[in-house]
């Protein structure tokens, strides 16, 4: 996987050089296919049915794309719960949403839904899932029955390449910050209540700024515009313009691919390493299918003295 061939006069050369990848590293795939949808982010994978258990082989070969294109995506799947939940459960301990409802009898399912009564709809902004918890989901993996007969995509963006195409001062600085993401702001608002909170209150927790990838030792850029509150480490000014600047980042093209559902499309994205954006342009139609996130683990900068937690 290579950018070496991008017209060097689109965009930014300093964007291009820092994306630049070398090929010679990229798996070998034999069960699956694997088709990129950009250079930098993203990719679909056809040759293989969810529903059914997956061989060791599959399983790898889906891991190590997910793991070489951030998120990938699947066509034609018509998946049931437990279908879907089992396929979660092949990636790790499935995650309980701290304040969002679920089905009878499935508390590791969240529900999408939109209609013409939609006040508003999930994931409309640019966001990585529940990271207000000191253990945020690792991955997430969203199932559509129901697609708009046009709009309602997911923009996905990639935080490596957001972190690596920072200047090396900006990202020694980062280096040295954390960061509260909280999620009263989201859930009091969206849920309504506070009875229902997993562990009775909205988590609320510190994390780097930059993350280190526990698989790929990639780092990325970890601070979102849904949950990200304050810098700890800077007055509240300070902090208050370079999250600006850091959420103006990530939201470059170059960084992003943009997935077009249809009926039983999934979608499986590394929350690590990427952020999301639900683009709600399909009112009044309906948009509706179910999520399963798995656990993941507490974000940590590998090698890192300037961090004190
Ligand atoms: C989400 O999980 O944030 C919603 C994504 C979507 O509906 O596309």
């Amino acid at each position: 996987m290579s950018l070496t061939k991008l017209n060097p006069s689109a965009g930014t050369p300093a964007v291009q050089t820092a994306l630049m990848r070398d090929a010679k590293d990229d798996p070998v795939y034999k069960t699956i296919f694997v088709t990129p949808s950009s250079p930098v982010i993203g990719a679909e994978i056809s040759g293989i049915d969810l529903s059914e258990p997956l061989s060791k082989q599959d399983f790898q070969e889906v891991h190590e794309a997910l793991m070489q294109h951030q998120v990938i995506f699947f066509r034609d799947q018509a998946l049931n719960l437990e279908q879907h939940k089992s396929f979660g459960r092949m990636f790790g301990e499935l995650h309980v949403h701290p304040a969002a409802p679920s089905p009878e009898g499935h508390p590791e399912i969240l529900m999408i839904h939109a209609d013409e009564k939609s006040k508003r709809v999930a994931g409309n902004g640019w966001h990585t899932d529940v990271s207000c918890d000191a253990e945020p989901p690792m991955g997430s993996i969203l199932h559509l029955h129901t697609t708009p007969a046009s709009g309602g995509d997911t923009m996905f963006s990639s935080m490596y390449a957001a972190y690596e195409t920072l200047s090396e001062s900006m990202q020694n600085f980062l280096e040295g910050l954390t960061a509260e993401h909280g999620s009263e702001h989201v859930y009091r608002g969206r849920y309504g209540h506070t009875q229902n909170l997993r562990d009775g209150d909205y988590p609320c927790n510190i994390h780097p700024i930059i993350r280190t990838h526990p698989v790929t030792g990639r780092k990325g850029l970890y601070v979102n515009s849904g949950f990200t509150r304050r810098i700890i480490e800077l007055s509240e000014t300070e902090s208050s313009s370079l999250l600006a600047h850091l959420f103006e980042h990530i939201r470059t093209p170059e960084f992003q691919v943009r997935f077009k559902w249809e009926d039983n499309s999934v979608a499986f994205w590394d929350n690590r390493c990427v952020q999301h954006h639900a683009v709600w342009d399909y009112y009044p139609s309906v948009r509706s299918g179910h999520r399963v996130t798995i656990k993941g683990d507490r974000p940590f900068l590998a090698g890192s003295e300037k961090l004190k937690s």
